[in-house]
């Protein structure tokens, strides 16, 4: 618009003056042509009847000299004729002779023309001497309408006017479109030219020189915007809060960070009338809880705890983490309605068995639906009134809140959101299960950044959008375009603090042992494996109760000394599935520990109940072996805190081939957790891995994670992030140059 009014109001102008100089020149032409066309026939009238009139004027014979004048009055041009004496008074007169005209002033001899402007409009008044033999009769008047001249040179004038106008409306739209067009090439010569040196495509390609010196310029910026990139792949980086917290600084400045989960990471409980203080188990809580205390910003979450509402402000904001404040914690409520519907609902029924591959059938309820959707948008909403500035980074956790990203971004459209998915996303013959699948993935590409823990994820998701929306995917940089934006679609593995906050306060490896094999009651001899996590279907802890079985079966010398420590936090427990899987494994242990129990040895010990973080550390410590055999986890973060505590180098890691983890930890013992017997055997050999063995396994995972630890994982995400918003600025630029400049195609 702005450029079309750029070249039209300048055009109109111009053409404007010019019809407005013009038009009076051109009536003034077409007036004096027809002028010069009256006075011909004026004396073509003249010379026909000159002899007539001369003669009837001799013999007065004035009847005859009117019926000659009636005549020629006949004829459409001529007005009137007139006979004017020698005196100059009018002898003879046609009837149309205007009764206020006199004869014209006596010219000189021969013929006179002027113009009378009478009240009915201008007549011209061609007079001519009427001689007989040298002497004077009088004159001849012929008087022509000049109406019809006046008429046409008007017309003339308002069809030039038109004509100019229409000249002028094309003109400005041919030149509006030309510049459009050339406006765009250049803008997408400029785009293709700034995006060649990424791919490593057309450096060297022809550039129309006028735009070679922008595309230089362009390009150096951009280039500008690869070093970070350089930075975090560089063979080693040490990547820790400090780190992070520069990244921020340099690459993000003033950029407000706000966490969304539905887990919060601090939980106040009433106990025996005494709040007490949990700390979830989470890995998404591990995970972030160090990024939030190297950042700071607002986390907002679910206030699930039953003393939570006592430990917030009148804004339902918590300073945390308790002992040392350095961020906030926003606490959401839900009613009892709204958790059943969108988390036990939807979230743990819906699309948990959907994207585990656990053999639980996922249950779809509309009424959860509803909730689900209720909850995200109060979620959101809590967002934007968090939200200090209107393009905060957004770091939106898990499948809680598929919708949630859409729902910031109508509300806060320059926000960077960053959404994780924590869990695998499956292949689209399962998606399609879902009937809401097309308002979750356009939920999705509400996100700037869309991570997933692997490549293999990232791919299901795309495969799901390209079923099931329309939408441009670019596969060569793992891009969805939509219409609402651009959504970057990476895997992300995720990770945990290195080394874990509370590892400094733990005794060495030997006294953790000692102390755990008392605490249970195990003998001092026997070879430990630990088993921690939520007593969740998907974490194969039946199967691994089954291995151990296998085992005692096939190797009985480790009967009696060999124990396996399972320590497994009831989660959901509202759900049947959940009770199910809990009840099986409780049972299975029994039958187990009733088959091969004796003299007070157990080869399974069961804790159903939540450990503190230092807790499960110092059971880390004490293993010999730890059992992660989930039958599908994104990452599964028991592996790598399992890594991070042994800093003595020692301890075997036995993993499941499905949980996300086994892609980076290659040297754990890799397993297929629906192979009994094979885990049965892998068991046997971690447990027989000579200690040199064990060594090179354990420091090259720990090299792995120390290096690819959850500040790297932030870090990443916020260096693509960073990129995206620098990008995005240059971006606007070019639209707002071609927008000034008339090419607003953006
Ligand atoms: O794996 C997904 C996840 O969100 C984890 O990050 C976390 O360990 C677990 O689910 C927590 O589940 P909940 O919050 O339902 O207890």
């Amino acid at each position: 618009m702005r450029m079309a009014i750029r070249f039209v109001l300048p055009l109109l102008l111009v053409l404007g003056a010019i019809a407005w100089l013009a038009a009076p020149l051109v009536g003034g032409l077409i007036e004096r042509w027809f002028r010069a066309d009256v006075e011909m026939r004026s004396r073509l009238v003249f010379n026909s009847v000159q002899e007539t009139v001369m003669d009837l004027a001799q013999a007065k014979s004035s009847r005859q000299i009117d019926r000659l004048f009636r005549g020629i009055a006949q004829d459409e041009r001529v007005l009137a004729l007139g006979l004017c004496g020698v005196d100059g008074q009018l002898i003879n007169r046609s009837a149309a002779w205007p009764a206020v005209l006199k004869c014209p002033p006596q010219a000189a001899q021969g013929s006179a023309f002027t113009v009378e402007h009478l009240p009915s409009g201008s007549v011209l008044a061609a007079s001519f001497e009427l001689m007989a033999q040298g002497e004077s009769l009088g004159r001849l008047v012929i008087l022509h309408d000049l109406r019809f001249i006046e008429r046409r040179s008007s017309s003339a004038e308002n069809y030039l006017a038109a004509f100019l106008a229409f000249l002028s409306l094309g003109a400005a739209i041919v030149t509006v479109v030309v510049a459009r067009v050339t406006l765009h090439g250049w803008v997408r010569a400029v785009r293709s030219g700034f995006a060649a040196p990424a791919s490593g495509l057309g450096e060297g390609k022809a550039v129309a020189p006028e735009i070679a010196p922008l595309l230089n310029e362009m390009r150096k910026v951009m280039r500008n915007l690869e070093v970070p990139r350089t930075l975090s792949d560089a063979i080693r980086v040490d990547w820790g809060p400090d780190s992070l917290r520069s990244l921020l600084r340099d690459e993000l400045p003033d950029a407000e960070v706000l966490v969304v989960s539905n887990r919060e990471p601090y939980i106040h409980n009433m106990e025996d009338g005494r709040v007490v203080l949990q700390r979830p188990a989470s890995g998404l809580v591990t995970a972030l809880e160090p990024i939030m205390r190297a950042c700071g910003g607002t986390w907002i979450a679910h206030g699930s705890g039953s003393a939570d509402t006592v430990m917030v402000d009148e804004r339902d904001h918590l300073p945390v983490p308790p002992d040392s404040p350095n961020y906030t914690l926003r606490r959401v409520w839900l009613t009892d309605e709204e958790q059943d519907g969108y988390y036990y609902g939807l979230a743990n029924e819906g699309m948990w068995p959907l994207c585990h591959i656990a053999f639980v059938r996922p249950v779809f309820r509309a009424s959860d639906w509803e909730q689900y959707v209720a909850v995200n948008r109060k979620f959101a909403a809590a967002v934007v009134a968090e939200a200090q500035t209107p393009n905060p980074v957004v770091l939106v956790q898990d499948y809680h809140f598929a919708l949630l990203p859409q729902m910031v971004r109508e509300q806060l459209p320059e926000a960077t959101i960053i959404t994780f998915w924590h869990i695998p996303w499956p292949n689209p013959e399962m998606f399609s299960i879902c009937p809401w699948k097309e308002e979750i993935l356009t939920g999705l590409l509400g996100s700037s950044i869309l991570g997933f823990h692997t490549q293999f994820h990232c791919l299901n998701f795309l495969e799901s959008v390209d079923r099931f929306l329309a939408c441009h995917i670019d596969r060569e940089h793992s891009v969805v375009r939509g219409t609402e934006g651009t959504t970057l679609v990476r895997p992300y593995p995720i990770s945990i603090e290195w080394p874990p906050a509370a590892l400094a306060t733990q005794p060495p490896v030997n006294q953790c042992r000692e102390d755990v094999l008392k605490h249970y009651g195990l003998p001092a001899h026997v070879r430990l494996a630990v088993g921690v996590e939520r007593f969740d279907y998907t974490k194969g802890i039946s199967d691994r109760f089954r291995a151990v079985q296998s085992l005692l079966e096939h190797h009985p010398d480790w009967i009696g000394s060999f124990t396996l420590l399972q320590v497994a936090a009831p989660t959901r427990g509202r759900l049947a599935a959940y009770q199910i899987t809990q009840e099986e494994a409780e049972t299975l242990a029994r039958e187990i520990n009733e088959r091969f129990g004796r003299d007070g040895w157990h080869p399974i010990v069961l804790i159903a109940r939540h450990h503190e973080p230092e807790d499960v550390l110092t059971l880390f410590r004490a293993a010999d072996l730890c059992m992660v055999s989930s039958l599908h986890d994104g990452m599964n973060l028991v592996a790598k805190e399992f890594v991070a505590a042994r800093d003595d180098e020692d301890g075997v890691l036995v993993l499941s081939t499905f949980a996300g983890a086994s892609r980076e930890l290659l040297e754990a013992l890799i397993v297929n957790p629906y192979d009994i017997r094979a885990m049965a055997e892998a068991l046997h050999s971690g447990l027989s891995m000579p200690p040199e063995q064990r060594r090179e396994r354990m420091k090259l995972m720990r090299d792995l994670v120390s290096e690819h630890n959850i500040h790297y994982w932030a870090g990443r995400m916020l260096l693509d992030a960073a990129r995206m918003r620098k990008r995005r600025a240059i971006e606007r630029q070019i639209v707002h140059v071609s927008a000034a400049g008339g090419g607003g195609h953006g």
